[in-house]
């Protein structure tokens, strides 16, 4: 346009580009470096497995590998009696919460639970792929009923209550539901891996249904308006105590850790986020941070003198002593089973979960440090631009 081409407008407009790069960059390191304002999300929607399940499974209900999760010492650092969360204490969700000056998220099958800040549908064994295929494929050792589609189903139950469609029909009741929203995706795949582990389903198979039915589930989300959104990765699948009890000693990677699931993981976080790429371009109006699970472990467990912890590979819950202290038969919580003196030393805490103390550093990494992509403060810069 001819009105542009005058010297004037033009430094004016290369005055306002500079107070707008300004602006955004100030916005960005502002983002980082400071703590979230308190309760800047009104609600939390988590979703996921036991690495995030705050109580939708028991004992009788669970992965039957951990079967008494609603017993002591589940529960034994923090809370003091067994909250059927998968660990001695908190998980990230717990920390992440409280960090935004939230209650702890109440599991959605709770009917009795106050819901007003949210609700957790993350489900102890649960898949990303759907339950059927593992029936199919006759994968059913250990195995809980839910799946990530099971999850949606339970959110879409509530949406509806809410007048929520989608975000086209339904704008402003989709609107009430996700603008003050943080959409939670915790950890999901992990499981899908190891109940095919010795079947003849191929895990590129495995890889490509997981990725596919996460992104499926997505795509559900964002086109019903979800604005503010974490997508966990896995973990080093290699470095949990059961796959290493489980692997040939000769399968390690330079962690110390099984290498052929180490890699598994690996590829299929690589897949998830180039899935998240694709979608930050097609939905620009939503915000998607990918919270590097799998980096976010390996660098604390590098470090680990710098956070306490001495025992990397031992689990604190178990029984048998010797390099893992671990054994299928007697889980954690078993007769048999004793816990250790001083859980916060210990990264794994019955052979699969980890401790309290584990996720409240992990929780530290995604929150404050950098192993969120891009960091989880800009949801916060960008939560307060669109109100
Ligand atoms: C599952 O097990 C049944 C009964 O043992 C067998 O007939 C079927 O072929 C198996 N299916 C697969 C996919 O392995
Ligand atoms: C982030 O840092 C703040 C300030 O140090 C702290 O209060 C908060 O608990 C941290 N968040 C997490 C999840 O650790």
């Amino acid at each position: 346009m001819a009105i542009f081409t005058s010297t004037s407008s033009r430094s004016t407009i290369l005055t306002v580009t500079c107070i707008v790069i300004f602006f955004i960059t100030f916005n960005f390191l502002h983002a980082k470096a400071t703590n979230p304002p308190p309760s800047i999300f009104k609600t939390i929607y988590a979703f996921g497995d036991s690495y995030t399940d705050t109580g939708n499974t028991q004992s009788e209900t669970g992965p039957s590998g951990f079967m008494f999760v609603s017993q002591l010492p589940y529960g034994r650092t923090f809370f003091h009696h067994p909250t059927n969360r998968y660990s001695d204490g908190r998980l990230v969700i717990d920390f992440v919460a409280q960090s935004l000056s939230m209650p702890f998220l109440p599991p959605y099958l709770n009917q009795k639970a106050d819901k007003s800040h949210g609700m957790n549908f993350a489900v102890g064994g649960s898949t990303a792929i759907i339950h059927s295929f593992f029936a199919r494929n006759n994968m059913t050792i250990n195995i809980t009923p839910q799946s990530l589609q099971t999850q949606l189903g339970w959110f879409d139950k509530f949406l509806e209550s809410k007048g929520c469609k989608d975000a086209t029909t339904t704008a402003m009741e989709c609107g009430a539901v996700f603008n003050e929203a943080l959409i939670w995706v915790g950890e999901i795949g992990a499981n899908d891996y190891a109940y095919s582990f010795g079947s003849s389903v191929p895990t590129s198979k495995i890889q490509q249904l997981a990725i596919n039915s996460v992104t499926g589930f997505l795509q559900t989300l964002l086109k019903k308006g979800a604005k503010h959104i974490v997508v966990q990765g896995l973990p080093p699948t290699g470095c949990l105590t059961l796959s290493m009890y489980l692997a040939p000693k000769d399968d390690r990677d330079d962690m110390g850790c099984v290498g052929s699931a180490n890699k598994q993981s690996y590829t299929h976080n690589t897949a998830l986020q180039a899935k998240l790429n694709i979608f930050r371009q097609k939905y620009p109006e939503s915000f998607i941070v990918y919270a590097d699970y799998y980096n976010a472990y390996l660098s604390i467990t590098k470090n680990a003198d710098k956070y306490g912890f001495k025992e990397l590979f031992k689990v604190c819950c178990g029984y048998g002593g010797g390099a893992y202290n671990y054994n299928f038969f007697d889980a954690c919580g078993s007769p048999s089973s004793t816990s250790c003196a001083n859980p916060s030393q210990y990264v794994n805490w019955d052979g699969v979960h980890l401790t309290e103390a584990m996720y409240q550093v992990m929780a530290d990494a995604f929150v404050n440090g950098t192993h969120c992509h891009p960091p989880f403060g800009y949801l916060f810069s960008k939560k307060s631009q669109s109100g």
